[in-house]
């Protein structure tokens, strides 16, 4: 990494909270005062026990859901002054989305599951189609583009949520434990994609729970009763 080069934050949080029904018996604090800055080009991974927080802090820089405290600025813009409409517009335009569980569309093949981020007025159909195509064989999946998620594997599925993420070429991306279920040879193959994704000055933000997965990326953050740290590098 260039020091000397003074790199743009493309992710900012300032004292980042979040309580879960406030004010009742059910009251959850699940993040608190998380300080993030992320660069341009940085490969980040977040670790951390179950119910830590990790997926909830995911979900804000994702603008999926609000803060209870603190700020957040993506690419520079501070999140809280847009409305639903604009925050629609800066998902889709920004951020790319791995969920932990694949949230593929059942009755949809492979293709057109990756080819949704394109929306349909935006694109020319042959356009989209084209470019899904790309995405699948980025994955190592073009033979299963006309298979139904049901018809693949768990690994295969991942797969495919990748691509969708990645379709409209995202400055972020965001993925939810996205080697958790594939084998260790197509993780390294996620792995390695990621990593282009890097040099090619995308964000990539990961969660996972494997120090081997982690270990990849240039930043490790460890998440603990909602409270994040950043790991020293050896
Ligand atoms: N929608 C919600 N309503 C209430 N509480 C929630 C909600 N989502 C998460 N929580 C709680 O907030 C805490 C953090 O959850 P979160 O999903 O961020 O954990 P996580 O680190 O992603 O865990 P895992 O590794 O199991 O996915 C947990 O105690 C969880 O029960
Ligand atoms: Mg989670």
């Amino acid at each position: 990494m260039n020091l000397a080069v003074a790199k743009a934050a493309v992710i900012e949080t300032r004292g980042l909270g979040k309580v879960y029904s406030p004010g009742t018996q059910a009251e959850v604090v699940a993040l608190k005062g998380v300080d993030l800055r992320i660069a341009r080009g940085d490969f980040v991974a977040i670790m951390g026990p179950s119910g830590s927080g990790k997926s909830t802090l995911m979900n804000l820089i994702g603008c999926l859901d609000t803060a209870s405290s603190g700020s957040y600025a993506c690419d520079g813009v501070d999140v809280s002054t847009l409305d639903a409409e604009q925050l629609a517009a800066l998902r889709r335009d920004k951020i790319g989305f791995v969920f932990q569980g694949f949230n593929l569309l059942p009755r949809m093949s492979a293709l057109d599951n990756v080819a949704m981020p394109l929306g349909y007025a935006r694109v020319p159909v042959q356009e989209r189609q084209r470019m899904a195509r790309e995405a699948l064989a980025s994955v190592g999946l073009a033979e299963r583009a006309g298979h139904l998620p049901s018809e693949l594997s768990g690994g295969q599925q991942q797969r495919v949520a990748i691509a969708r993420a990645l379709i409209n070429q995202p400055p972020i991306l965001l993925a939810d434990e996205p080697t958790g279920a594939l084998d260790s040879r197509t993780g390294e193959e996620i792995l390695a994609l990621f990593k282009r994704l890097r040099d090619a000055d995308h964000t990539v933000i990961i969660i996972t729970h494997d120090p081997e997965v982690a270990r990849h990326a240039d930043r490790i953050f460890m998440m603990l009763d909602g409270e994040l740290q950043e790991q020293a590098r050896a």
